[in-house]
């Protein structure tokens, strides 16, 4: 497992959020009051991005059928998905936004 700096803190104001690649994962990273959260940008429910969509609170929703994802722990709370959201841990690390992935290569 391996950390990467994804954005400086002050790039990501509160209700931001951002879109990036590392190592062949596509990572939405969300900054709701103050809390950062990464999820894989795809929808489990058909693959659509999600990082356009709604955010309602800690809530993602799918702008294509409107499922909504809780970003902490990546479980659905609307349908259509079934399945819940890929999630990434994070942290902050000298003042830059980390995630963790499995590897960069
Ligand atoms: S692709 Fe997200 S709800 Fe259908």
């Amino acid at each position: 497992m391996v950390w990467v700096d994804v954005a400086a803190i002050d790039e990501l104001a509160p209700g931001d959020r951002i879109v990036f690649e590392v190592a062949h994962h596509v990572i939405a990273l969300f900054n709701v009051d103050g809390n950062h959260y990464a999820v894989a940008d795809v929808c489990t429910h058909d693959d659509g991005p999600l990082a356009d969509g709604r955010l309602l609170g800690c809530e993602i929703e799918c702008p294509r059928h409107y499922a909504r994802f809780d970003l902490r722990d990546g479980s659905v709370t609307v349908p259509p998905a079934v399945r819940p959201l890929k999630i990434y841990p994070v942290r902050i690390m000298e003042g830059n936004v980390q995630v963790e992935v499995d590897d960069v290569d």
